[in-house]
């Protein structure tokens, strides 16, 4: 049948089935057609395009040419497609330019406001992460393949390779997001892609007390106290707690004439202050050199004259560094770690200290007792919600223990903090530092919820 003159699809469907053939459903007409010129036209764009191309996309005068080239090779190659196909071809291009220059299937999540993590796990489960609870999208991508693709999109542009010999990559999306993603051998379900999405707007402390009531105005002023007073803060917390967004309300409140040097594996501190050092560490390259790590970033921070240092997370032996920060006159510095509670933190730090020097355990924990005055821990409820469910004091040693005194502790069933005896403990530590305490921040406030 020629469909070039006909006007009505309803028409041709019509005279068909008089004819006696099959009908094909609308949506299927020519599918088949366009399957193919969607593959034609990628395989174009992936292997004779120039490569160069692809790995600068960034670049608006490359996305543009290279939209124009994907429009051109679609009309090129649908050039015999009956009339009435003409206008699906635009969607195909469309479709393969969101593809190609854009994150393919999860282009839509992450464009979504709403989501704040995006989960690839193998080509046909996508999960999402929606006001702190996950969930099973309908999204999926072709195969493995297509997941590749994508893998690849991301971290080629920071010049970096996922492949068998460097199977687990850390990578950054041109918005700031947080990206990791490991292939087979090491994944035995495809690969997977994690996605942290940067928030633009970072939230406030309007939001975690009013919003997500991760905690009150009392916790959030006492705070902005031990920061000005510049005591020297742990967060601790799990995986996806708050941690770094805790870290980056409270580093908003170092005044903005000190100089601030922050060291991250991947920026995600927005700090306000104009006096503000930013350094990033960096993985080694496709040859496996030029890695600059946390730990010589700290290093070079100390000759920059700062007068706090904070340091997104500590995993390893730059705990010792940051720790000796802390301890020669850059008081008042920040950091996180991964921990389950304030105790487990100082556990943890022993043990990471241990990567960097082999010391005598009982040195370690001194080291630690005079580096961290106060540990905030944080935690993911099970509804989703992120709180603060301690705030302690590194009191000092008792033999060879440090002795943590808890000043906040989480009441489930009232869903507060509630303030323990150790309050005295800490109101003095400030008035060493010169600093009285009003009453009211041991009460109840107004503001609360
Ligand atoms: N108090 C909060 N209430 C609601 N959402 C929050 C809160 N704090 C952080 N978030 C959101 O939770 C996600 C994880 O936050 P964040 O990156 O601060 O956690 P993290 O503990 O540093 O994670 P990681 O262990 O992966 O470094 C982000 O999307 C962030 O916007
Ligand atoms: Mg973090």
């Amino acid at each position: 049948m020629i469909y070039n003159e006909v006007d009505d699809l309803q028409t041709i469907l019509k005279r068909r089935m008089e004819a006696g053939s099959t009908v094909v459903p609308l949506g299927h007409l020519g599918q088949a057609d366009l399957k193919t010129i969607r593959a034609k036209v990628k395989d174009a764009v992936y292997n004779q395009m120039d490569k160069s191309l692809l790995n600068n996309l960034h670049r608006p005068e490359v996305k543009e040419q290279v939209e124009k080239y994907i429009k051109d090779k679609v009309l090129e190659e649908g050039r015999d497609l009956p009339r009435i196909m003409w206008a699906k071809l635009n969607a195909v291009a469309d479709q393969i330019i969101d593809e190609v220059t854009g994150f393919g299937p999860i282009q839509d999540l992450l464009d979504d406001p709403e989501i704040s993590e995006v989960m690839v796990n193998g080509p046909d489960k996508v999960y999402v992460e929606r006001n702190g609870l996950i969930e099973l999208t309908d999204v999926k991508f072709n195969d493995d393949k297509h997941v590749m693709n994508i893998i690849d999109r991301i971290v080629s542009r920071i010049g970096r390779k996922c492949d068998e010999a460097t199977p687990m990559v850390d990578a950054r999306l041109p918005d700031g997001s947080r990206v990791n993603a490991i292939i087979p051998p090491l994944s035995l379900i495809g690969p997977v892609l994690t996605i942290r999405k940067f928030s633009k707007v970072p939230l406030t402390p309007f939001d975690m007390i009013f919003r997500f009531r991760s905690y009150s105005c009392r916790e959030l002023f006492l705070f902005y106290q031990l920061v000005q007073t510049k005591f020297n803060i742990l967060i601790s917390g799990g995986t996806g707690s708050g941690k770094t967004t805790t870290l980056n309300i409270l580093s908003s409140f170092i005044p903005e004439n000190e100089r601030i040097v922050t060291v991250e594996d991947s920026a995600e501190l927005q700090l306000q202050q104009p006096h503000v050092i930013p350094l990033e560490a960096r993985p080694p390259n496709v040859e496996g050199r030029g890695q600059v790590t946390i730990r010589d970033l700290v290093k070079n921070a100390l000759r920059m004259r700062p007068d706090r240092i904070v340091v997104g997370e500590v995993r390893g032996a730059e705990t010792l560094d940051m720790l000796q920060a802390m301890n020669t006159g850059h008081d008042g510095s920040l950091t996180t770690a991964h921990a389950n509670s304030a105790r487990d933190a100082l556990i943890r730090l022993e043990t990471m200290i241990l990567f960097a020097v082999e010391l005598p355990v009982r040195a370690i924990r001194q080291m630690i007792c005079a580096g961290i005055d106060v540990i905030i821990h944080q935690q993911r409820l099970r509804d989703g919600r992120r709180r603060v469910t301690e705030v302690s004091l590194v009191e000092g040693m008792n033999g060879n223990d440090i002795v943590l005194a808890e000043i906040l502790r989480y009441d489930h069933k009232a869903d507060r903090l509630v303030v323990t005896e150790n309050r005295f403990k800490l109101e003095e530590v400030f008035r060493e530092k010169g600093v009285e305490l009003p009453a009211w921040i041991w009460g109840e406030l107004p503001c609360k919820r």
